[in-house]
């Protein structure tokens, strides 16, 4: 058996975390023999609520788990962390503004940037699913210059995962029979849901989807609507935003950073821009990228359509204002 690893999840209390946790309990994510200590971040008013949380996990009697802390101290929530699940963020309220929203949350950031700097590993990998996402990972990035930026991305492996869903039914196949559907962009409804260069295994044989549909316009106009709305149409339905989902997707990118891709196929994930695809450089943007030995490269040379261009384009302005906007409210 491996030495423990030390993994802190932060919205501890939350729904998605609820999720999560049990995933990294029982070895989902980091392998069958490789025990954790589990750091539980919240906010103080939820305390009472994480002793519970901390009460089940107990009761689900998971022999990985050897230790539990829960803290609203981010000096205890982030020590020696080797993978951090960034999850808890300020949810959005009736008549707050889009930029109300990301100035509470740029903020949460900000000081968590600032204590992996000073507590975690420095080989930590930090995912953000707390919302603007991609914003926030770009900001606690900047805030932790002791880590390398590379260290650090943003989920869109949810929008992936409803990519290939999506595609599945019109396919009617299982869903792991269709791999690389790519989200290029922001996690917002700006995000470019790219069935292009997906594949769906036909006997055996990868078949590119948008042959095995023949051209379906559907592929460029309902199946992007649908991916981009979709968390929307979620909460209409359950009156509450996608956890179980969330959650899934959340344990799916980590596993893909820790354990690396299959070959062949690759995983979309917001990271760093190097200006690869004509991107600009120094937004959080998702890419399709694979990962070996922990590190992640995004996929070169993929064909971009005059379609897909403008699409890209459009995500990748939403992204340079929200980097603006979160910038002016870390100098104040
Ligand atoms: P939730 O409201 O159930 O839980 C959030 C938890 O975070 C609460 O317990 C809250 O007390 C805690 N929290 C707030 N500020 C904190 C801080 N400074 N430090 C530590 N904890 C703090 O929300 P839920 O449903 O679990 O969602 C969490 C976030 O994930 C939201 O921002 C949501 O928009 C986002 N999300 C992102 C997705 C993605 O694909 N990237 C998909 C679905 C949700």
């Amino acid at each position: 058996m491996a030495q423990p690893i030390r993994v802190v999840v932060t919205g501890a209390a939350g729904q998605i975390a609820y999720s999560l946790i049990y995933q990294l309990a029982k070895g989902d994510v980091f392998g069958p023999n490789q025990p954790v200590i589990l750091h539980l971040l919240d906010i103080p008013p939820m305390m009472g609520v994480l002793e519970g949380v901390v009460m089940e996990i107990a009761d689900c009697a998971l022999p990985l788990v050897r230790e539990v802390i829960p803290t609203a101290d981010v000096a205890v929530a982030f020590k020696d962390v080797e993978a951090a699940f960034l999850v808890g963020a300020m949810p959005r309220r009736e008549g707050m503004e889009r930029k109300d929203l990301l100035s509470a949350n740029v903020k949460i950031f900000k000081v968590q940037g600032e204590a992996l700097d000073k507590y975690a590993k420095k080989s930590v990998l930090v995912l953000v699913v707390g919302n603007p996402a991609n914003t926030n990972a770009l900001i606690c990035s900047k805030y932790a210059p002791s880590i390398p930026r590379e260290n650090f991305s943003a989920m869109t492996r949810l929008d992936q995962n409803r990519a290939q869903a999506q595609l599945a039914a019109r396919l009617k196949v299982p869903v792991d029979k269709v791999k690389n559907a790519i989200i290029w962009g922001n996690h917002s409804n700006t995000q470019f849901p790219d069935a292009s260069h997906a594949v769906v295994d036909v006997n055996g044989k990868d078949v590119p989807v948008p042959q095995a549909l023949n051209n379906d316009p559907w592929l460029t106009n309902d199946f992007v609507k649908t991916v981009q709305t979709r968390g929307a149409a979620v909460i209409s339905a359950r009156k509450m935003s996608s956890a179980l989902s969330a959650a899934k997707a959340a344990g799916d990118h980590m596993k893909t950073l820790w354990q690396g891709t299959t070959p062949g196929q690759f995983a979309s994930m917001a990271v760093i821009s190097d200006g690869s695809y004509g991107v600009p450089a120094d937004i959080m943007y998702s890419f399709p990228v694979t990962v070996k030995d922990k590190k992640w490269t995004i996929v070169q040379g993929l064909p971009i359509n005059e379609f897909a261009r403008s699409k890209m384009d459009v995500t990748a302005k939403e992204l340079l204002e929200e980097r603006e906007e979160a910038l002016a409210v870390c100098s104040h």
